[in-house]
């Protein structure tokens, strides 16, 4: 089983069956985490690149931690300490590091449209691990695999996302992913970190929070992106928690058993209540333990056999 394609650059190219195949490869995957000896040696021979140029903690040490526990030879470069700082662009970077014939490279960045820049330009593989407010599609893997985990299936469920949405390539990639497997999305948030014509993502806008939660199967709280924020958005940390914060009396509009997540870093007490974050039904830590099925599964269905197409 592999993916007929050379790269994971967004969830909007995927195709449901792609989407699924991902999702149960991660599930079969996720018990090696589980084994006393986390490792198979599926990959071995297999390299790694992780080339970060956002801040990351989670994304960054699943990646890295997947390829370990396939035992591929995952390398870190940390930006602020390579050639980057010299001024090299990241084609040059990105080429010179090819080079060294990897067999994938892992690209976070600020701009939009890298990810695809370099899968154009390079040999290798490369997974998008989130392009400024474009996507990131291996979170939104992740989320499904959890929200499947817990309510067994996708299609028909009510997925509310609140929050930053125009900042958001998390929202953006989990519109077209929950919508793909048959589920209905509706978004809410500030009138003014809601893009106009969201719509067309395949998602609908609700006038408000409490309307956007009201029945839903799943709540998704978005983090402020307060670093790509140039302008005011809001007020006040105070007056988001009150307008589009999540706390325990707002989960009650959610259907019974609802699932709360949220992709981290979180603003505690601004976009979610702690009560709520560390409450019984937040999978908020169940999505990072999934991160790393996740990224195994994308390694192995990219690079674990030869590809059809390349066959
Ligand atoms: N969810 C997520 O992308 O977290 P990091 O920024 O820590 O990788």
């Amino acid at each position: 089983m592999r993916l007929k394609r050379k790269d994971i650059l967004t969830i909007e190219e995927l195709s449901r069956e792609e989407i699924e195949m991902i999702l149960s490869t991660a599930e079969s995957l996720r018990e090696v985490s589980e084994r006393e000896i986390k490792k198979v040696p599926t990959l071995r021979g297999r390299t790694v690149i992780n080339l970060f140029y956002e801040a990351s903690t989670r994304t960054r040490t699943s990646f890295e931690i997947a390829a370990k526990r396939m035992s591929a030879d995952a390398v870190n470069i940390s930006v602020s300490t390579s050639s980057v700082v010299k001024g090299e662009t990241i084609k040059d970077t990105a080429k010179n590091l090819e080079a060294m014939r990897p067999d994938c490279i892992v690209v976070r960045h600020a701009a939009a449209g890298v990810p695809m820049m370099l899968a154009a330009n390079l040999a290798c593989s490369v997974i998008n691990a989130g392009d400024g407010a474009h996507e990131h599609p291996s979170q939104a893997l992740l989320d499904m695999l959890t929200v499947r985990g817990r309510l067994g299936a996708l299609e028909g469920i009510k997925v509310a996302i609140i929050g930053d949405i125009a900042h958001s390539r998390v929202a953006r990639s989990n519109i077209y992913g929950f919508t793909r497997m048959g589920a209905n999305v509706v978004v809410a948030g500030p009138p003014t970190m809601m893009p106009p014509g969201i719509e067309a993502l395949g998602c609908v806008v609700a006038p408000d929070v409490d309307t956007a939660i009201k029945g839903a199967d799943v709540v998704m709280m978005l983090r402020i992106q307060l670093e790509r924020q140039k302008d005011a958005f809001f007020p006040a940390a105070r007056e988001y928690s009150r307008f589009y914060g999540l706390d325990e009396a707002r989960v009650r509009l959610a259907k019974k058993g609802v699932v709360i997540l949220h992709p981290g870093p979180i603003n505690r007490g601004v976009e979610i209540s702690s009560e709520v974050a560390d409450g019984p039904y937040s999978l908020i830590l169940d999505q990072v333990t999934n991160g790393v099925a996740v990224r195994m599964a994308l390694f192995y269905l990219l690079l674990g056999a030869v590809r059809e197409d390349a066959a």
